[in-house]
């Protein structure tokens, strides 16, 4: 049993307990008290207690994500920036962890593999089963899968910065020391407004360089968030793909030339409709199984369109590009933002856990080959989230050991006080549609402007492009570019990326440009490199470097919300009200969009299989008190005509989901065709939590077990 407190100052009296309580293995924690104020000495037989906790990986990583046994926030970058000392360590960490060697299974290079390229094995797995990488997209597991793969992350993070304490003069180390407490990993909000005057994507992020502290004094160094260098050529484990002739993680890459600034304004372009995406999905309280996946299925009848999975696959394609690393799941991990990224994920499940709290992973089957497992496997929330273990005995983590961040030390801001109505309020403070947007508007008088959006009103309603597709119907990835107004001019003018990159053996001397600014190569097609006029949002298809198998295609489902746009229109007289009846018209003649390919060609959409779209709406009764506004059921508006909505009906496939259930009701295990079950599964652990709370005190308040 662990002890942990929250920091001074917060919100409060709450003090969380974990025991875990599993019917297998016990979790093998020591007991430790923290007094608030440590003495030098105490910090230094802490830290060589946790080195000596990290040391007994001997067989298998101990995943406990930082190592300092206490829970702490992971913050939002701009947040964490704003501490200077443990910015600095967190960079000097980061840059550490990238140069540690690859054969070091706690090294950059092999953390990232795990998640795609190279299909080989880690933490002492075994052969690999299939030529895959270990993680489960378009499926169950997606959410809490990530979870302990962040930690992974989190753990060599601590560890390196841990180091790069060690390597300042003795009497400088007490300064890092007191900036290692509490250090996690930041996460990247790309659904919030950035902070007045700041750009969408933060400069931390896409500067070649920085200016840091180390032992030596203030030093520039190659910036460790900007791309991740395989060194001079591509590791030949890492395959072939469009990935592997250029040794070092792109961006929307033109040529071999990051595009940071091009990233930066189409995040900008596309943030509005990104808050909206997250904003319907909270206030949907659909169950946890529903809202992490983007797998379509049976489940589809049921009133959501989009998942947090879907919205995370649109932000890969976003930072990626044609051609750039974030838009292929084999690669996409090298590169630095994917774990800002995927923090941010993790952190908005997280909240949506409080929205929920009675459910948790729904049974699926696994839907296509993996590195750990065969398709049709299937799996529920006590299933093995392989190749992540526990202990270094080899014990895997479930998903019920993970289901409470705080067991891998960390929470989030509006998770802290573990509240439904904390989160709530900061649901409406970050993307709700508040007074402020309107106020922006009013100084906003350009025709074109993307319309923020205004709070709901009685009588509203959502309405979205809801697209389907098979996630691995094309080597790559594929994005829908929605418009209004403005039909965009099918024009294939957007001439191919001069992606994918140089021959695998150019002997070209500079890889890298010449210059260290951010400055875009190209000034892009037009709109200073953006998705131009009326355009009001898009989503991806999130691939492989390498097509599926096209007799079993995995269908996922998201949707680009049109409602803000649809404001806008409103408010400029277009329309009478967002009724279906005044919507459908409009949107028959204003509507369009294209899908462009994994190359930057634009694509036919009805010459691709298994690709559909539809306007769908749904009224929304606006916010009562301190909540969230209540979305109905969605239904589809069949006179917005566009290519690919004609009408189809979906046949489940050999590895399709089962039916979720309703929040509150008690999972019904499903039964698999050829009679295999989850529990068959070497590993399967069954485990109750139980978190007690206690005050400052250790006087016991309530337990919850779950
Ligand atoms: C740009 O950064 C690279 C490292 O990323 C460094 O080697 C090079 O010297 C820098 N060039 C300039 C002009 O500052
Ligand atoms: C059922 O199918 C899975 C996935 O193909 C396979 O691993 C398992 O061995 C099968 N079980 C039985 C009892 O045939
Ligand atoms: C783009 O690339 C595709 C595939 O390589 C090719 O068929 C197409 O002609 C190219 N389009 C343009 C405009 O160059
Ligand atoms: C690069 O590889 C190609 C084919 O694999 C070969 O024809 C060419 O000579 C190689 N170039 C160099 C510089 O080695
Ligand atoms: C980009 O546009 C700016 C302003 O229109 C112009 O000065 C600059 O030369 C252009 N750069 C390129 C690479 O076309
Ligand atoms: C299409 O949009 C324009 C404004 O861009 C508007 O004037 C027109 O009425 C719309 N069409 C319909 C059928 O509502
Ligand atoms: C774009 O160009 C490619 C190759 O020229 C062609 O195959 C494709 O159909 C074009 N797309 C559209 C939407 O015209």
């Amino acid at each position: 049993m662990a002890a942990f407190s929250t920091p001074r100052g917060a919100l409060g009296m709450l003090f969380a307990v974990f025991i875990l309580l599993q019917a297998v293995v016990a979790f093998q924690h020591h007991a430790h008290s923290h007094p608030a104020h440590r003495s030098p000495q105490a910090m230094d037989a802490h830290l060589k207690e946790t080195r000596a906790l990290l040391e007994e990986r001997a067989n298998n990583v101990a995943i406990k994500g930082a190592a300092d046994n206490g829970q702490y926030p992971r913050l939002e970058i701009r947040e964490l920036q704003k501490k200077a000392d443990q910015w600095n360590l967190y960079l000097l960490a980061m840059e550490r962890f990238k140069a540690k060697p690859r054969n070091d299974r706690m090294s950059y290079y092999q953390v990232a593999g795990v998640h795609g390229r190279p299909f080989v094995t880690w933490n002492n797995q075994g052969p690999v089963l299939n030529q895959a990488g270990y993680c489960p997209h378009g499926q169950v597991l997606f959410g809490s899968w990530h979870r302990p793969y962040l930690s992974v992350f989190e753990q060599a993070l601590y560890m390196n910065a841990n180091e790069v304490v060690g390597t300042f003069p003795a009497d400088q180390q007490q300064r890092w020391r007191n900036a290692l407490v509490g250090l996690r990993m930041p996460y990247f909000d790309w659904a919030m407004e950035p902070p007045s005057g700041q750009p969408a994507v933060p400069t931390s992020i896409r500067d070649r360089t920085v200016t840091v502290t180390k032992p030596s004094g203030r030093v520039t160094i190659p910036n460790p968030l900007y791309s991740y260098s395989w060194g001079t050529s591509m590791p030949a484990e890492m395959g072939s793909g469009p990935s592997n002739n250029f040794p070092a993680t792109l961006r929307r890459p033109v040529g071999t030339q990051n595009n940071n600034d091009q990233m930066n304004t189409v995040f900008g372009q596309s943030r509005v409709g990104w808050r909206q995406r997250v904003f319907a999905l909270f206030a949907s309280k659909n169950n946890w199984g529903l809202v992490s996946s983007a797998q379509y299925g049976v489940r589809t009848s049921r009133r959501n369109t989009d998942s947090f999975e879907s919205v995370h696959d649109e932000i890969h394609g976003t930072a990626g590009g044609n051609g750039g690393h974030m838009s292929y799941l084999d690669v996409a991990a090298f590169d630095p933002i994917f774990w800002l990224h995927h923090t941010n994920i993790d952190r908005m499940l997280a909240m949506h856990q409080l929205l929920t709290p009675n459910t948790w992973v729904a049974n699926g089957n696994i839907n296509r080959n993996m590195a750990q497992w065969n398709a049709g496997e299937p799996k529920n929330a006590n299933s093995p989230l392989k190749p992540f273990t526990k202990n270094s005995n080899g014990d895997y983590f479930s998903s019920q050991d993970v289901r409470e961040t705080r067991t891998l030390g960390y929470y989030y801001p509006e998770t802290q006080a573990r509240t439904y109505q904390q989160v709530v309020s900061a649901i409406n403070r970050l993307y709700g549609q508040g007074e402020r947007a309107i106020t922006k508007r009013s100084e906003d008088s350009d025709e074109d402007s993307i319309y923020p959006g205004r709070p709901f009103k009685e009588g509203d309603y959502d309405t979205v492009l809801s697209v389907v597709g098979n996630k691995f119907a094309m080597p790559g990835s594929y994005s829908v570019h929605c418009y209004l107004g403005n039909k965009p001019v099918s024009s294939n003018s957007t001439a191919n990326s001069t992606a994918p990159y140089a021959p695998a053996n150019s002997t070209s001397a500079a890889p890298y440009p010449t210059t260290n600014t951010t400055t875009p190569a190209t000034n892009g097609t037009s709109d200073c490199g953006g998705y131009g006029k009326g355009y009001v949002g898009s989503h991806t298809f999130l691939g492989g470097s390498v097509a599926g198998d096209s007799s079993a295609p995995v269908l996922v489902e998201g949707s680009i919300p049109l409602t803000a746009a649809l404001q806008g229109a409103q408010e400029k007289g277009y329309l009478a009200s967002l009724h279906p009846d005044h919507v459908e018209p409009y949107l028959a003649e204003n509507l369009s969009y294209k899908v462009i390919g994994p190359d930057g060609s634009e694509l036919d959409p009805e010459a691709i299989e298994n690709f559909h779209v539809q306007v769908k709406s749904c009224p929304v009764a606006p916010t009562k008190g301190d909540d969230l506004p209540s979305y109905g059921d969605y239904i589809e508006l069949p006179r917005a005509k566009l290519p690919a909505s004609k009408p189809w009906t979906y046949t489940p496939g050999p590895n399709d989901m089962p039916e979720v259930p309703e929040p509150g009701m008690t999972p019904v295990e499903p039964s698999y065709p050829n009679g295999s079950t989850p529990w068959a599964e070497e590993g399967y652990c069954v485990t109750q939590q139980t978190i007690v709370y206690v005050d400052e005190s250790g006087k016991l308040l309530y337990e919850e077990k779950f």
